[in-house]
């Protein structure tokens, strides 16, 4: 079922103005908390509260090996799964239940900045005025902003680093639909194809009502990532309304998939300091990009008005600077959806002109992010195509993370069993983690592989 986009920004929207209230932080302190300095990105720990989340039948246990051909396509199977116990679907999940509290107290508060709740105006549209130029909240949506000046704050991921990279994404999926029409497995049949991986960004809400769509992408290859539960500009939402939207759809893709992503991408790309503190606490990377085809606003079922045409031009002039050398600077992160027929079409028709001049990747890959789940038995290509051996761990728990079935993250050394806080600073001090102050890119993405291999 596809939503219009702009509608539920605006439904979204309008119900966090009718409910906004300012979050005083909470500064309890739990079993998670490590000794880092305040100036120093806090280590990531696995999300210990999914860990009795038990994967359905039917979901793959590792990144597909051999051709593309032994990849399953064609038809969807009939996935066995119910979707009783999650939130109604693109609603605003509540925050009172006892899984969402349970994530909210596990966190550490005092490492979530005060940015204030945003407003939205009656037409669904964020409110900036009185936003300080300085913008010192690191707000995407009113300076782009995707490197804080917290050095305590990771900084996003945006473009490829290296020219000539294209980090391919698709938003909003999966969606389902009869044979024969544009929804899955059309795109992801397309992509098999062309022998081609990409980027995920999911809807939880869309997760449970197309499972089989969702195991069909992790059996294909491609990377899957968090796009919140029912859509909300996330500046607009309250800490424990983030918690929730972030929460429900790990879970979602957990249960449906068997991974445990580590990855995320704000709607509207709608993200401040606060909002990133909270998803890095809950073991995500918000990941942006720095080219927009802006697809989604094209005629069609939740689009807009915005001329093909115009698509069109953003796609011609992206291959021709690339052919004509003058895109010398970096790599890039393409936003695309799989929103409608019209960008499903759209992303088909320009895919194959755009692997003739781009050196066309998942955005991880281009990072050399080999493992995007805490899953260890995932490993995916580097930048160089080869696959890595998945990364050496040396506590017992990480071993039967990768063995068992179903996977699940190990409890790990976050647990409240005392070995937490030393373990973690440990591991970032042999990464150097926390010396990051930068903000760089790149490093924070070491850190985040650093991490994941000390703690699962
Ligand atoms: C579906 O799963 C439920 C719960 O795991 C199980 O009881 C039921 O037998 C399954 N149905 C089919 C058709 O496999
Ligand atoms: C802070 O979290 C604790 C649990 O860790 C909870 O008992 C308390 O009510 C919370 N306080 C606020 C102001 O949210
Ligand atoms: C930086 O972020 C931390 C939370 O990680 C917060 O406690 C601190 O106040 C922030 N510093 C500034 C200057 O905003
Ligand atoms: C695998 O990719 C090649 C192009 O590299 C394509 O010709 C072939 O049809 C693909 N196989 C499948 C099963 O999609
Ligand atoms: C290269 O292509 C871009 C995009 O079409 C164009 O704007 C630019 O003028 C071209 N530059 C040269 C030197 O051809
Ligand atoms: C890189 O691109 C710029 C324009 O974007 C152009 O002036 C410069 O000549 C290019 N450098 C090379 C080595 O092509
Ligand atoms: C999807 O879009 C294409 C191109 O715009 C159009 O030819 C086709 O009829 C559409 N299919 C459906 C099912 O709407
Ligand atoms: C990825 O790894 C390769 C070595 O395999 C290295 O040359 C390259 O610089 C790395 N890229 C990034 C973005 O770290
Ligand atoms: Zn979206």
């Amino acid at each position: 079922m596809v939503r219009h986009t702009s509608i539920q920004s605006t439904i979204a929207l309008l119900m966090a103005v009718a409910s906004i209230t300012v979050n005083a932080q909470n500064t309890t302190s739990t079993s998670t908390t490590t000794s880092t300095s305040s100036s120093s990105i806090p280590a990531q720990v696995s999300p210990e509260w999914l860990k009795d989340v038990v994967p359905i039948a039917g979901n793959v246990k590792e990144y597909p090996s051999g051709t593309n051909a032994s990849i399953p396509t064609g038809p969807l199977p009939t996935v066995n799964f119910t979707a009783s116990g999650y939130p109604e679907g693109w609603k605003s999940p509540p925050t009172t239940s006892a899984e969402v509290q349970a994530v909210i107290n596990a966190l550490d508060w005092s490492k979530v900045p005060g940015s204030p709740v945003r407003k939205a105006d009656s037409k669904g549209d964020l409110t900036m005025t009185g936003y300080d130029s300085s913008d010192p909240d690191c707000w995407w949506s009113a300076t782009g902003c995707v490197t804080s000046k917290n050095a305590s704050i990771p900084p996003d991921v945006a473009a490829c680093p290296t020219v000539g990279d294209w980090g391919l994404t698709y938003d909003d999926g999966p969606l389902t639909s009869d044979a024969g029409t544009w929804a899955e497995p059309n795109l992801y049949d397309f992509l098999a194809k062309q022998n081609q991986k990409a980027g995920l960004f999911y809807i939880g809400s869309n997760v449970i009502a197309a499972p089989a769509a969702a195991q069909r992408a992790l059996a294909d290859g491609h990377t899957l990532c968090v796009h919140t539960w029912s859509h909300p500009a996330m500046t607009s939402q309250s800490n424990e309304a983030v918690v929730a939207e972030l929460y429900w759809t790990m879970k979602a893709i957990k249960e449906v998939t068997g991974v445990t992503t580590k990855c995320w991408r704000p709607p509207y790309g709608d993200v401040d300091d606060r909002v990133r503190a909270i998803a890095w606490q809950m073991g995500l990377t918000t990941v942006l990009w720095d080219e927009d085809t802006d697809d989604w606003n094209m005629p069609g079922d939740g689009g807009g008005n915005l001329s093909p045409e115009t698509v069109d031009g953003y796609f011609e002039n992206w291959i021709a600077a690339r052919k004509n050398g003058t895109d010398n600077q970096t790599g890039h992160i393409v936003l695309q959806h799989e929103l409608n027929n019209a960008t499903v079409s759209m992303a088909e028709k320009w895919l194959p002109q755009v692997q003739q001049a781009f050196n066309v990747v998942p955005w991880n890959q281009c990072f050399n992010i080999s493992q995007p789940y805490w899953e260890t038995s995932f490993v995916y290509p580097i930048a160089d195509g080869s696959r890595p051996a998945a990364t050496a761990v040396s506590s017992s728990s990480a071993a039967a993370s990768s063995t068992s079935n179903p996977v699940k993250p190990s409890t790990s050394v976050i647990s409240s069993n005392g070995v937490s806080a030393a373990g973690i600073a440990a591991a970032a001090s042999a990464a150097s983690c926390n010396t990051i102050t930068s903000g760089s890119i790149t490093a924070a993405l070491g850190m985040v592989a650093v991490a994941a291999a000390y703690i699962l």
